[in-house]
């Protein structure tokens, strides 16, 4: 079916001005970027995006992380999207990654691992309402 995901590209990769190259993996890979936005969000955002991780150890290195410089957030769609995306992702720790995923490419490590994705399609919705409007996802019509 076709799905749409939330992908964040992470201060880190930013930084490494590498948000063409994995614009390009997302475009040859079929997926369709429908929405984006460039913005460094504030430490209260960055908590509520990552709340299912409150408890967590890794939260408040991750918090800080994610508010060290602006990220790249997109909207992303295509057949099998949420999936798709997270193959092509690969996994969250790099040292784990598959050769040629983004996170083998351009992570350094499993706290700074360039990118985000939606895990299902609940989580997909919820994080494209968290920062996307119904006005600001732009659907091809050709
Ligand atoms: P992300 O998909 O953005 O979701 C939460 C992030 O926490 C994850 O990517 C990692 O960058 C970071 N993180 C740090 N340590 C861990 C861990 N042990 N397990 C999962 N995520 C972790």
């Amino acid at each position: 079916a076709v799905e749409r995901t939330l992908s964040i590209i992470k201060p880190d990769a930013v930084a490494k001005n590498v948000i063409g190259e994995i614009y390009s993996r997302f475009e040859h890979a079929g997926l369709k970027i429908i929405a984006a936005r460039m913005q460094h969000l504030s430490r209260e955002r960055a908590e509520a995006f990552y709340a299912v991780h409150s408890e967590r150890p890794f939260f408040k290195d991750l918090v800080s992380f994610m508010i060290s410089g602006p990220v790249m957030v997109q909207v992303l769609e295509g057949e099998n999207a949420i999936a798709l995306h997270r193959d092509i992702m690969g996994a969250t720790d790099p040292k784990k990654a598959d050769p040629g995923t983004i996170r083998a490419d351009f992570a350094d490590s499993i706290d700074e691992n360039a990118v985000h994705g939606s895990d299902s399609p609940d989580t997909a919705a919820q994080e494209i309402n968290f920062f996307f409007g119904p006005d600001e996802v732009c659907p091809r019509t050709r």
